[in-house]
């Protein structure tokens, strides 16, 4: 029997990025007992990778916003395949949500007047923003982070969960190992919340950093949840391209909301060439106009740049890939352009883009006040995730819940920039409360040992191999680059077939991978049992990709490049079938309410 630190919590929080801390919070308040795991360092988290800014509807800056806009806004982006539940749980609570935020200590900018200050972000008709410069998402957690180590919330730093754990058909806690010292540890709870964020290290270019593996949607769809849309992996339009070593890292779309524009290598503004049907009266027709909407004209349209982020990705793959990109594989990014309408145009970019400013000088030597930066398209997040019940967040599994990017359904078929800040704060928010309620009903589970040493034996396999196997970085390696290639931007069925070939190839690999010394500090080790996550949400994307033949939000079809409506009526839904084979079905998207038609009607 393996040697275990146990663990008692009435709810467990897996991930402390902002949706983990505000549902940490939520349950602490309600009473339970709580425990907290960060894979890595609590503060480091993808949530300050959403540089940009919160989108809620507070109208400080243009009157004419409400949660309807807002609503109707997310359920176009996402193009209607959207849990409309959510998104509307989603707008009405969001304005409450960054009012807390500000009430526990977030710094926002502000307007003349002193209120919170929202700037234009795509897709979203009115600036809805509400930011901290370009460090929204850090300003964020380091609030949340401040407020929740003061709240009786135990902590489990670099503690990484390899395993939940079921009584019956119910959630009854979790195994995980210390990242330090290799030791294994049992959390027994009554509720468990997973908040692990996205699936980026599955593709090769990323925004994600290391710990985005795809834990939380392995780790349910082992457990017996379902997963949803999961063929919908967005690849914000902006991230570097050189040097590098720095390919992926985010440049926030805030540079295009304050007057950025994209131009290719002949220095044509691509981005008007092709307006998507469903924002073409919303979109300015020449460069004059859309400066004016971005200095906050009411009566000026949005300009291209400004579109939803699977278009503006489309776009810019499409001037690389006929020869009119940027010398490194991307297009330009120019806010220097705007010193020709601004006298303090350098000030101006320094004061509301410090990051970006910083990032560009220091890692590829760009003054991004007087030069154009190279762009190119980055893994970023995945709208797909655990199917949850809209109000409460629980999945299928009794007593499992999910929050923020690892859960699905308000982005639909793509996500709104700037959503992702508000769906962390509202369903982590939400995600606790329901958590806790459950919680509290709940005998304490039975946390059966036998289960828990079989998952040890497991995790401890790729040792018993030490030396005899290949290790397990290069089948990562070679796990991104076949993703990126066969199942990223642009997805044909033959591709799509030959990755689910090399993923049957990578998972015996997978299988077979060794690694030496022991279990302190042993990042190898870390990398073989990530590999597993990988390879599980690498597959499912793949199944999903294949099973949608149409184009729609951030799955496009080279062989279906259009819209079919009949695809428009359903989720594609992935669970585990009962031989461990992958069942996809096609679950049908139950009909909006009248009063919710009516806005999406009224907002068209
Ligand atoms: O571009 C950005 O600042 C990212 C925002 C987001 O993903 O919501």
């Amino acid at each position: 029997m393996a040697e275990y630190q146990r663990h008692e919590h009435d709810v467990l929080v897996i991930g402390a990025g902002g949706a983990g801390l505000r549902a940490a919070i939520e349950s602490a308040h309600s009473g339970a007992s709580v425990g907290l795991i960060c894979k890595s360092l609590l503060g480091k988290a993808h949530t300050v990778m959403a540089e940009g800014g919160i989108a809620a509807a507070l109208a400080n800056v243009d009157d004419r916003d409400n949660w309807e806009v807002h609503f109707a806004d997310t359920m176009r982006g996402g193009q209607y395949l959207n849990n409309w539940r959510m998104a509307e749980i989603h707008a009405k609570e969001a304005p409450d949500r960054v009012k807390e935020l500000e009430a526990l200590g977030a710094v926002f900018d502000r307007t003349a007047d002193g209120r919170i200050l929202q700037r234009n972000f795509g897709g979203h008709k009115y600036p809805r923003l509400a930011h901290v410069g370009d460090r929204t998402g850090l300003e964020i957690i380091r609030t949340l982070q401040d407020h929740a180590v003061h709240q009786p919330i135990d902590v489990h730093m670099e503690c990484t969960i390899v395993s939940l754990l079921k009584d019956g058909n119910r959630i009854s806690g979790a195994l995980g190992y210390d990242r330090e010292r290799g030791r294994f540890k049992l959390f027994e709870a009554k509720a468990v919340v997973l908040a692990t964020g996205g699936i980026g290290r599955a593709f090769s270019v990323t925004s994600n950093s290391w710990e985005y593996t795809g834990d939380g949607q392995a780790l349910a769809y082992n457990a017996g949840a379902s997963l949803q849309d999961m063929e919908f992996v967005q690849f914000h339009p902006t991230g570097m391209v050189w040097p590098p070593s720095v390919r992926g890292i985010l440049v926030t779309e805030g540079v295009r909301g304050e007057g950025g524009i994209l131009v290719n290598k002949e220095g044509r503004r691509f981005m008007f060439d092709d307006i998507p049907e469903n924002y073409r009266g919303q979109t300015a027709d020449n460069e004059e106009e859309g400066w004016r909407y971005t200095q906050g004209d009411k009566n000026a349209r949005r300009p291209p740049e400004l579109l939803t982020r699977d278009h503006v990705a489309r776009a810019i793959m499409k001037e690389v890939r006929e020869g009119r990109g940027s010398p490194h594989g991307g297009v330009f990014l120019d806010i220097s352009w705007i010193s020709s309408k601004l006298s303090n145009a350098e000030e101006h970019i320094k004061k509301k883009l410090p990051s970006m400013y910083h990032q560009f000088k220091q890692l590829a030597d760009i003054d991004i006040t007087k030069e154009p930066m190279e762009v190119g398209p980055t893994t970023h997040y995945v709208m797909g995730g655990i199917r949850v019940d809209g109000d409460t967040q629980m999945s299928s599994v009794p007593g499992l819940f999910a929050a923020g990017e690892v859960g699905a359904g308000l982005h639909g078929a793509n996500r709104l920039g700037g959503n992702s800040l508000s769906d962390l704060l509202v369903f982590g928010m939400r995600a606790g409360k329901y958590a806790a309620e459950f919680a509290a009903r709940q005998s304490s589970a039975k946390v059966d040992t036998q289960q828990a040493d079989a998952i040890v034996r497991v995790a401890l396999e790729p040792f018993d191999r030490a030396g005899g196997g290949e290790g397990p970085y290069q089948v990562e390696h070679d796990l991104q680059t076949m993703m990126q290639e066969l199942v990223g931007i642009v997805r044909r069925e033959g591709e799509i077939r030959r990755a689910l070939d090399a993923l049957k190839t990578l998972k015996e690999r997978a299988r077979k991978v060794s690694v030496t010394g022991n279990r302190e500090y042993n990042p190898g080790w870390h990398t073989a049992l990530d590999l597993q996550n990988l390879l599980t949400v690498s597959e499912i994307v793949a199944r999903a990709a294949l099973e949608r033949k149409e184009s729609r939000g951030g799955h496009f079809r080279d062989d279906f490049p259009e819209k079919d409506p009949s695809y428009g009526k359903f989720n594609i839904v992935i669970r585990r079938g009962a031989n461990g084979e992958m069942q996809v079905t096609r679950e049908p998207i139950p009909e909006m309410r009248e009063d919710l038609k009516k806005i999406v009607e009224e907002n068209k």
